[in-house]
């Protein structure tokens, strides 16, 4: 488990500022738009709205799940394509779906230990703009046709290609170790753990009414940006395309499961789905912040990563890390105003919900006596989650992170407990405070 420790004195990790995108469905309005593009537009505009001179930050911490084409290190091109000096120091982080948390925590690192006095951290993510991967054998004849030096080499190269070698192959969106895609690993954990197909449904329902409550309430206006999206500038984006306020119950029961089409409850009303989008925050040490007379939107208090088999429950890693995340914050369950839970698929938050609240899973799986406790619903994801709202991987975290400190504020409280699993059997969870 990694290990977040307290931060000398000043030097807690303040978050200033958090913007993100409108969250938008894969192929519509940002399909033409690289992961790199999606997460300058937002850098510029965050660096723009946080009213720092750029002079102020002295390093991007950024990342991508699906790697990019063209750009390998999209940390770098965060500075390079945007009004930050050149002389800002950057570096690419990845942690499946909790990149951004990630780069949040190596932001919040590099602050306690002095290297760092004022970061942008988070992450982009444009599945629109997902690799497609020439096969091993066309690889191989691209490179020796390099080096061919007659046409009858070429040729020969040319001719030893079957019609199959020329097939792109798609992103894998496997688990390597288990071969399982994530919906199938949800699906799994939706049997053993009883989670039935009305509970995700309604767990869906909520997702999408509470963010378009908050929508219509105006709630997300201050954390969600404007994209006049390049290159025409025509077309503007300023709202998340997924939310359905419209949605019923029975229009969910309706839709057919796509993981395991006989058996499976799993559907795309209850799965978050595939999208593009980017979200940061800026992060400056507390000392500096009040030097300069912010008054930060909260502040990191602890962090947890945990990690299980991706055999076991895939998906489970939130119940493995929050209970650490809530010791080191000298904090428990209940104390918590908030709870942010990333909503990969409603079958993963039931079940980490219902490992939280277990005295089994408490003593079998973490060694523990007691369990965390049950969460209070009205305290949970209280403006939508990934569900409704979208996941472009790498900006799920900071968009969360954002999300629940407005709230904090709005509600005049104190602390917020937020959990994100990921791809591998990990799981990332904070504790967020506001004074
Ligand atoms: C589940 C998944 C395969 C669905 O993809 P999709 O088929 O493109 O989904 P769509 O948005 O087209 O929805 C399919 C249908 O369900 C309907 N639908 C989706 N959400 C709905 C809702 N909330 N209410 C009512 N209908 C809904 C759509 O209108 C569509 O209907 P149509 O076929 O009549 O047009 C895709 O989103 C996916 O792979 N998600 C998982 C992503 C993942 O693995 N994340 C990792 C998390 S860590």
């Amino acid at each position: 488990m990694g290990t977040t420790e307290a931060p000398p004195r000043g030097r807690r990790a303040a978050i200033v500022a958090g913007l993100r995108t409108p969250f938008l469905k894969s192929g519509t309005a940002f399909q033409a738009l690289s992961a790199v593009d999606l997460g300058a537009l937002l850098v510029n505009e965050l660096v723009a709205r946080a009213g720092l001179p750029p002079q102020a930050y002295d390093a991007v911490i950024f990342g991508q799940v699906v790697p990019s084409k063209l750009a390998t290190l999209i940390g770098r091109e965060m500075v390079l394509r945007t009004q930050l000096p050149r002389s800002v120091e950057a570096h690419t982080v990845a942690r499946a779906c909790a990149t951004s948390i990630q780069a949040l925590t190596a932001a919040a690192d590099a602050i306690a230990a002095g290297r760092v006095t004022c970061a942008v951290a988070g992450g982009a993510e444009s599945i629109s703009d997902a690799p497609v991967f020439a096969s091993r054998r066309l690889a191989q004849a691209l490179a020796a046709l390099q080096k061919a030096r007659s046409a009858g080499q070429r040729l020969s190269i040319l001719a030893s290609l079957r019609p199959r070698d020329l097939v792109p192959e798609p992103p894998a969106l496997k688990e390597p170790t288990t071969g399982l895609t994530m919906g199938q690993s949800a699906e799994r954990m939706a049997q053993q753990n009883g989670i039935s197909r009305d509970a995700q449904d309604e767990l869906a329902l909520g997702s999408h009414l509470k963010a378009a409550g908050a929508w219509q309430a105006g709630r997300f206006d201050a954390e969600v940006m404007h994209v006049a999206v390049p290159p025409r500038f025509e077309q503007v984006a300023d709202r998340d395309n997924i939310v359905r306020g419209d949605t019923t119950l029975a229009a969910l029961a309706g839709l057919h499961p796509v993981f395991d089409r006989r058996y499976g409850t799993i559907t795309a009303g209850n799965a978050s789905p595939l999208t593009d989008g980017a979200a940061a925050l800026v992060v400056m040490a507390e000392q500096k912040a009040r030097a300069l007379g912010l008054t930060p939107l909260g502040y990191l208090r602890s962090a947890a990563y945990a990690a299980l088999d991706p055999h076991d429950q895939l998906l489970q890693g939130p119940a493995y890390a929050a209970p650490v995340a809530l010791e080191r914050a000298g904090l428990r369950l209940a104390d918590m105003d908030l709870v942010e839970m990333h909503e990969a698929f409603a079958a993963q938050v039931l079940s980490n919900l219902q490992a939280f609240a277990s005295p089994s899973f408490a003593e079998e799986k973490l060694g523990r006596s007691e369990p965390l406790g049950e969460v209070d619903p009205a305290r949970l994801n209280v403006n939508g989650g990934s569900i409704a709202l979208g996941h472009p991987f790498a900006a799920t975290g900071a968009r969360m992170v954002t999300q629940a400190l407005h709230e904090l504020g709005r509600r005049r409280k104190q602390y917020a407990l937020l959990t994100v699993c990921a791809a591998g059997g990990l799981g990332a969870a904070l504790v967020l405070e506001r004074e």
